[in-house]
């Protein structure tokens, strides 16, 4: 039995595993370029009240999710989200005098003290987008839109787009008022959380994934029957755009996010093929969290997308998924010729080749075994004979297709026997 295992909530990215991973994050890297997106790396460990006062003491995240500590003196959290953090980058260095509008992305773990189950863990990982210094609705519809073809390139099955809009500090407290009202009478049949929602922040009390709960709060009042003019036109135009662009979506009245920071548009894109955590990503706009941080007046917007969730659903048979295994597996039969495969592997990985070979010399049959294990797609076995004629074979794998080759010849027909596989990456690579 294994002496240690990998905590409660956290796990490892198994080799296997790994060419979703790369696909799923250059992807983000090469569509969020297009759109202007620089990348941000900021550090996983924050002050403790960089959270308490950007996503807010009431939400469940600092409440109750964060991993704090404290050491020298200073209290400190494992970053639980990194919008936060992006933010006092942005405020920290100045980033707005390098452009009026800053686009940044991230890509790490996050960390969050939740019961664990398929797609959430205690440590996971996000790619977030943020725009900072935009206040046009066209920011939130062309983001929406850039995700969305982001997702599609990864061929996500059963996804669909939520919108709302959570008005700002102008319409929110009537709101609010006229919820607690609707609340008030019902807080006896409502569950405990609920119940401290209803002191702490009541709009959180659409979170609630309690049935009854949910019965009880169909008839309650909606924050888009109660916006401001400013913010009714800003979901107006948000839709507009979307429209334009021929992006469908649902109007989801009760999406409130679980985060203090927003204001206006907030969405989710949820998967039918993720079960009861289905929230592919959230985000939306957060006009004032610059500001409460200690940065000027500066609005933002924003999304993060869970990595683990995405790469849970990337099909099997995604065309550009990396193949695993390696190009040509070296068989040397006899000692002389054993002796050789080192300076043949040089050769093709300076080629640009993945090779490997035994180091101990081991019977045809058992270096033959070893070579389809590894999925090889080339057998380079170079016997006696061959040897003494400056030759070898080159078998191809997946048929059983075999020619002699001078080693003279060695790179180019190894080229063209994987030519296939070089095809396929040029057409990656969009050439
Ligand atoms: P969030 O909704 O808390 O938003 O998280 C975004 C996404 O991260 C979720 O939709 C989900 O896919 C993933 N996620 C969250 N918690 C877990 C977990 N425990 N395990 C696995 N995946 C998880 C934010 O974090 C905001 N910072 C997004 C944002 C950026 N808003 C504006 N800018």
């Amino acid at each position: 039995m294994a002496l240690f295992r990998a905590l409660r909530g956290t796990r490892d990215v198994l080799p296997g595993e790994v060419p979703r991973w790369h696909l799923a994050e250059s992807r983000a890297r090469e569509i969020f370029a297009r759109y202007g997106f620089r990348e941000i790396r900021t550090p996983i460990l924050e002050a403790y009240e960089l959270f308490a006062r950007g996503v807010g003491e009431s939400s469940d995240i600092v409440h109750k999710q964060m991993y704090v500590f404290e050491r020298g003196g200073e209290r400190m959290a494992l970053r639980p989200e990194t919008t936060a953090p992006v933010v006092r980058a942005f405020i920290e260095h100045s980033l707005q005098h390098a452009s009026p509008t800053v686009r940044l992305y991230y890509i790490g773990p996050q960390f969050r003290y939740e019961r664990p189950q398929r797609g959430r863990q205690r440590q996971f990982h996000q790619i977030g987008v943020e725009v900072l210094g935009e206040e046009s609705p066209r920011v939130d519809a062309e983001t929406i839109a850039m995700v969305l073809e982001y997702l599609d390139s990864l061929q996500l099955p059963g996804l669909a787009l939520h919108l709302n809009s959570v008005g700002d500090p102008v319409c929110r407290p009537p709101y609010r008022e006229a919820l607690l009202q609707y609340l008030g009478p019902r807080l006896s049949r409502l569950c405990g959380d609920c119940n401290r929602r209803y002191e702490e922040n009541p709009l959180r009390v659409f979170d609630c994934k309690v049935e009854a709960d949910r019965l009880e709060l169909a008839e309650a009042p909606r924050i888009v029957d109660h916006l401001c003019d400013p913010c009714r036109k800003h979901l107006a135009e948000v839709r507009g755009c979307l429209d334009e662009m021929g992006i469908r979506y649902e109007m989801a009245p009760s999406l409130v996010r679980g985060l203090d920071y927003y204001v206006r548009t907030a969405f989710e894109v949820t998967s039918s093929e993720l079960g009861s955590q289905d929230a592919v990503l959230g985000g939306g706009r957060y006009d004032g969290l610059v500001r409460d941080l200690g940065g000027a007046e500066t609005p933002g917007f924003g999304f993060a997308i869970g990595l683990e969730r995405v790469v849970l659903l990337i099909p099997e048979d995604h065309a550009d998924l990396e193949r695993e295994g390696v190009d040509l597996f070296l068989v040397g039969v006899g000692e002389a010729a054993h002796g050789r495969l080192p300076e043949l592997a040089r050769r093709l990985r300076g080629g640009g080749y993945s090779v490997l070979y035994d180091y101990e010399l081991r019977p045809l049959g058992s270096q033959m075994r070893r070579a389809n294990r590894l999925g090889a797609r080339l057998a380079l076995i170079l016997g006696e004979e061959e040897r003494a004629r400056e030759a070898c074979v080159l078998k191809r794998m997946a048929d059983g297709y075999q020619e002699e080759v001078s080693l003279q010849d060695l790179m180019v027909r190894t080229a063209d026997l994987l030519q296939h596989r070089k095809e396929g990456e040029r057409r990656k690579d969009g050439a």
